[in-house]
């Protein structure tokens, strides 16, 4: 049986990847308004991956006989004064997920809560990937500056990102 604590910060990160997704999606429609169809695609997948976080959450939650609560959702940010912008609060974004998680395992040491210890461990390399990637980003697009060319060639490469769903999860 999970404790009540431990019950109610996991519903609030339920919220916090829901928000992800949430913050991510409105990027997608930003980089479509702006014909970054490649862009759009990267974090489109981005979106489908924190809807899988917040799932892992609610499972965790459900496996251990606590309750689910689903929380209001902020509204994202609609527009961006440009690419770089964009995934820099997209790194911002993720710097801050990965301090709610160190949140959670510092938490799930202080209730002696090990399955909770077991599941953050996988959030806290998945962390080091996110910010990695996002961070990726970034520098490329520093990089590029104000290369119109550059733009083209990065947005054709991060279109080839695609959402690998996991395996369906054991009942
Ligand atoms: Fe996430
Ligand atoms: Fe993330």
């Amino acid at each position: 049986m999970i404790g009540k604590k431990m019950e109610e910060a996991m519903n609030q990160q339920i919220k916090h990847e829901l928000e992800s997704a949430y913050l991510y999606l409105s990027m997608v429609a930003y980089f479509h308004s702006q014909g970054l169809d490649g862009m759009a695609q990267w974090m489109r997948a981005q979106t489908q991956e924190e809807i899988v976080h917040a799932m892992k959450f609610f499972d965790h939650i459900k496996e251990r006989g606590g309750r689910v609560e689903l929380l209001p959702l902020a509204q994202p940010k609609r527009d961006w004064t440009s690419p770089l912008e964009a995934f820099q609060e997209a790194y911002q974004h993720e710097q801050f997920i990965t301090s709610k998680i160190d949140d959670l395992v510092r938490l799930a040491a202080q209730e002696e809560d090990h399955p909770a210890g077991i599941l953050l461990q996988w959030f806290v390399s998945e962390q080091v990937e996110e910010e990695s990637s996002t961070s990726q980003v970034v520098q490329m697009l520093e990089r590029i500056g104000d290369s119109g060319h550059g733009l083209i060639m990065l947005d054709r490469e991060l279109g080839a990102r695609t959402f690998n769903p996991p395996p369906a999860a054991e009942e």
